[in-house]
């Protein structure tokens, strides 16, 4: 397709990329990344400050100056449309969504109009703002996020590839899943120059202390009962979120328009097994409990998730072999910095548990729609 080049000198200075959901885990983990190893980009954070939104993630990077925050939301089309077009959005990476299979199962709606409406939106106003506004370049790009969950649960043996047929089985997966069928439909139907990312689970820091890790961290900690659902043998295949970000920028540089890249570290693990090491890396770490056993005693089998997937594992080798990524941290090494982090920003996680890390940031910003403009 002809790439239509329509940009001003000044506006070919600057490479600006359009960050959804940068406040949450992952996006705000990405735009530390990039404002950090990219100085030469802009990045514009558009995030809705769901309660999984934390400004305190990037408090120290507020005053950067390749640095906009956005208080809005990605199913807003009018402000959508009007930031591509204020800020010459030449990329987008597309994090905001709906995170947790747990809060799908009990409240789907939320999971609909975010992960599959707002993705919709995001992608008419790259479509318009590129195409029928003529401002896309050849670098544009719009790299949507997603997860291995689309392709459904594993028995024993073998792997997710890029080929895999999708099968989503929670409606957490399942809007993911939608979502990237519209994204591959806005590649086939009208060029807009697509890239996919299907990750495996995340660990490291400034994760909700909803998800496995962060909440067993926590209630180990505090002598709480540590959920188990099931038995406990469901198998997940960990990334430490440092390798998945950089996964991310390499594909956003060099990976193939209209393709999709499978992320994961090769590292399966058995729910209990994790929640036993967490359990021993603190023992050897903090004080012992109170009663003087060890946290493995807090373990406690509960009823398991309804439709719980069995197992994920990833098979990465596409992008190890097209793009030549590998990850940078072993289990052992990420876990180990992973629980410091933790345990080092105590303070963190006191603002998530107690709700203040939404109270102070809303005074900090009002409730402006442009918070630094
Ligand atoms: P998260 O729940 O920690 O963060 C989501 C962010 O999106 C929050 O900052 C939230 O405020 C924002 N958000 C939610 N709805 C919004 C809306 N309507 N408009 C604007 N912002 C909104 O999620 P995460 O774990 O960082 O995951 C980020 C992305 O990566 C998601 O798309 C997820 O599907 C995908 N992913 C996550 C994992 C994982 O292990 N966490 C693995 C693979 C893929
Ligand atoms: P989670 O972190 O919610 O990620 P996902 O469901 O996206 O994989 O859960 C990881 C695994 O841990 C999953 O198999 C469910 C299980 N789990 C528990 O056993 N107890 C818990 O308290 C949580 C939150 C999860």
């Amino acid at each position: 397709m002809p790439l239509p080049i329509n940009l001003k000198k000044s506006e070919k200075m600057t490479y600006t990329v359009l960050v959804t959901g940068g406040s949450g885990f992952i996006g705000a983990n990405f735009v530390r990344h990039l404002l950090t190893e990219r100085p030469d980009w802009r990045v514009v954070n558009l995030d809705k400050l769901t309660y999984a939104g934390n400004q305190a993630n990037l408090a120290d990077l507020a005053d950067h100056p390749a640095y906009t925050f956005v208080h809005g939301d990605i199913c807003d089309q009018a402000l959508v449309t009007d930031l591509f077009r204020r800020h010459n959005v030449q990329a987008v990476v597309h994090f905001a969504a709906e995170s947790h299979v747990d809060r799908s199962i009990t409240g789907p709606d939320a999971f609909i109009r975010t992960n599959i409406n707002g993705t919709f939106v995001l992608l008419e106003a790259a479509r318009t703002y590129w195409q029928v506004q003529e401002r896309q370049t050849e670098r544009s790009r719009f790299l949507h996020v997603s997860t291995d969950e689309v392709y459904g649960s594993l028995g024993s043996t073998g792997y997710f590839t890029e080929e895999t047929p999708y099968d989503p089985r929670s409606p957490y997966s399942a809007s993911k899943a939608s979502s990237d069928h519209l994204v591959r439909a806005y590649f086939h139907t009208y060029d807009l120059p697509v890239l996919l990312t299907n990750c495996s689970n995340n660990y490291g820091p400034y994760q909700f202390p909803e998800k496995l890790i962060p909440l067993v961290l926590n209630n180990a900690q505090h002598g709480k009962p540590l959920p188990i659902y099931g038995d406990g043998q469901n198998v997940r295949d960990w990334l430490y979120v440092v390798d998945h970000c950089e996964a991310i920028a390499l594909v956003l540089e060099q990976g193939r328009v209209g393709e999709s890249y499978n992320i994961g570290g090769h590292n399966e693990k058995k729910n209990l097994e994790i929640v036993e090491l967490l359990c021993d890396l603190l023992d050897k770490k903090i004080a012992p409990l109170p009663s003087g056993e060890p946290r493995r005693s807090l373990i406690t089998f509960v009823r398991d998730r309804l439709g719980h997937d069995r197992r994920y594992a990833i098979d990465a080798s596409k992008i190890e072999r097209e793009l030549g990524w590998r990850p940078r941290f072993t289990f052992e090494q990420g876990i180990e910095q992973a629980v410091d982090w933790y345990l080092a920003n105590r303070a963190w996680m006191e603002g998530v548990l107690d709700g203040s890390y939404q109270k102070y940031y809303d005074s900090m910003y009002g409730e402006s729609i442009e918070a630094k403009e």
